[in-house]
């Protein structure tokens, strides 16, 4: 079996981060999105991956590598304009061939193991499986109809839902998806749609099995969703380790991670926190799910359910930043008092000074 691993399209919802970066290499955790779904392929046994990618094509290969980091192969599929996830799969024909496979959205996070998942297809010799998870907002997904427990209509992002179970973004397939995506037509959205693909598939007596997630899943397309995730793995997932001296004066409470080569003091960190390498951080409060990435520099500021990429500089804010993504070397210092709360989404090498002028 191998695994389709999408991680092209444009990510206009992380907008402006998504202008100079892929949404799906943004840290979780000081971790990319990408290498979490990399993870999860291959502890189910997989290992030859195949990554679509479009624009951001060489930024994904110079993280991601050819598969070293995790004792597999991995190929890359160039798609030139996000056209949609069957055609995204479409263009991977050459590359699965007749095998199986997953197919796995690079900007979806799920907890559960995907073994159980993969030997059901086998042992079901299903035609493709899919999963399912109940959402609040069952218009923003592909939506399953049910009769009793069983799946009759699958509908992609439609208006009146016909109930809050949503498709994950992990599928799995054989062969026989290929005719079927070969006479799709482009949605309304002017997409080939996977979901259409699937409903096709069912209309022709293919065997289609579903089961529901039973963790967590959660779809990264968006600031909310991100700050989310990035809460639940450090909360779930992250150990406290600190490589670095902590001088008296600072004070480390619950779990907290931070990486060699940082020079904390006079401050407060509240786990969880995950602090990487490098990173200067000077009479500061870092509160509850916190990411700072390496190179991060930090000197009189609060800052809590927060996710900072990449050198980034914060100084002397007096506001406490909260629910924010900052993306990699931004800038922003304060030289005026201001008010007690700032929320900010701000692309990367952004520079903003609070309270006057930038002197
Ligand atoms: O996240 C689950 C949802 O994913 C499902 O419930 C929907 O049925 C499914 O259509 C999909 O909806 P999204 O609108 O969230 O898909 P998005 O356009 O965000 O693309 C998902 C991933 O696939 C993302 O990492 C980008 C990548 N992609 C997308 C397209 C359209 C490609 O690599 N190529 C593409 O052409």
């Amino acid at each position: 079996m191998k695994a389709l691993l999408l991680s092209g399209g444009k990510g206009t919802r992380l907008r402006p981060i998504t202008y100079t970066s892929s949404k799906q290499l943004i840290p979780i955790a000081n971790k990319p999105v990408l290498f979490y779904g990399i993870e999860q392929i291959v502890s189910a046994g997989i290992k030859d991956i195949g990554i679509v990618v479009g624009d951001a094509k060489e930024e994904i290969k110079s993280v991601v590598g050819g598969g070293k980091k995790w004792n597999i192969k991995i190929t890359y599929i160039y798609q030139k304009e996000p056209l949609g996830i069957a055609h995204a799969v479409k263009i991977a024909k050459d590359y699965l061939k007749n095998d199986d496979f997953v197919l796995y959205l690079g900007d979806n996070l799920l907890h559960e193991d995907l073994r159980g998942f993969v030997s059901d297809f086998k042992r079901k010799k299903l035609d493709c499986k899919i999963l399912l998870t109940e959402v609040e907002h069952p218009e923003l997904f592909g939506v399953a109809q049910f009769n009793k427990k069983k799946v009759i209509k699958l509908i992609e992002k439609p208006k009146n839902p016909p109930s809050n179970f949503a498709l994950c973004g992990i599928y799995i397939f054989n062969k026989n998806i290929f005719p079927i995506i070969e006479k799709l037509k482009p949605s309304h959205r002017g997409e080939y749609e996977i979901t259409e693909a699937i409903q096709n598939l069912m209309d022709k007596k293919f065997k289609v099995g579903h089961s529901f997630v039973t963790g967590w899943w959660k779809d990264t397309g968006k600031l909310e969703d991100l700050l989310e995730a990035n809460r639940i793995i450090l909360d779930r997932d992250m150990e406290g380790k600190i490589s670095c001296k902590i001088p008296k004066d600072t004070k480390i409470q619950g779990r907290v991670n931070i990486g060699k080569n940082s020079i904390i003091s006079n401050s407060t960190i509240r786990g969880p926190v995950i602090i990487g390498d490098n990173v200067v951080i000077k009479d500061c409060y870092i509160g509850p799910y916190t990411s700072i990435n390496n190179g991060c520099s930090l000197n009189g500021c609060e800052i809590e359910y927060s996710i900072i990429l990449e050198n980034g500089k914060l100084e002397k804010i007096q506001g406490r930043i909260d629910h924010s993504l900052l993306g990699k070397n931004v800038e922003i210092k304060s030289v005026k008092k201001m008010s007690a709360y700032i929320s900010l989404m701000v692309g990367d090498n952004s520079k903003i000074t609070l309270g006057g002028r930038n002197d």
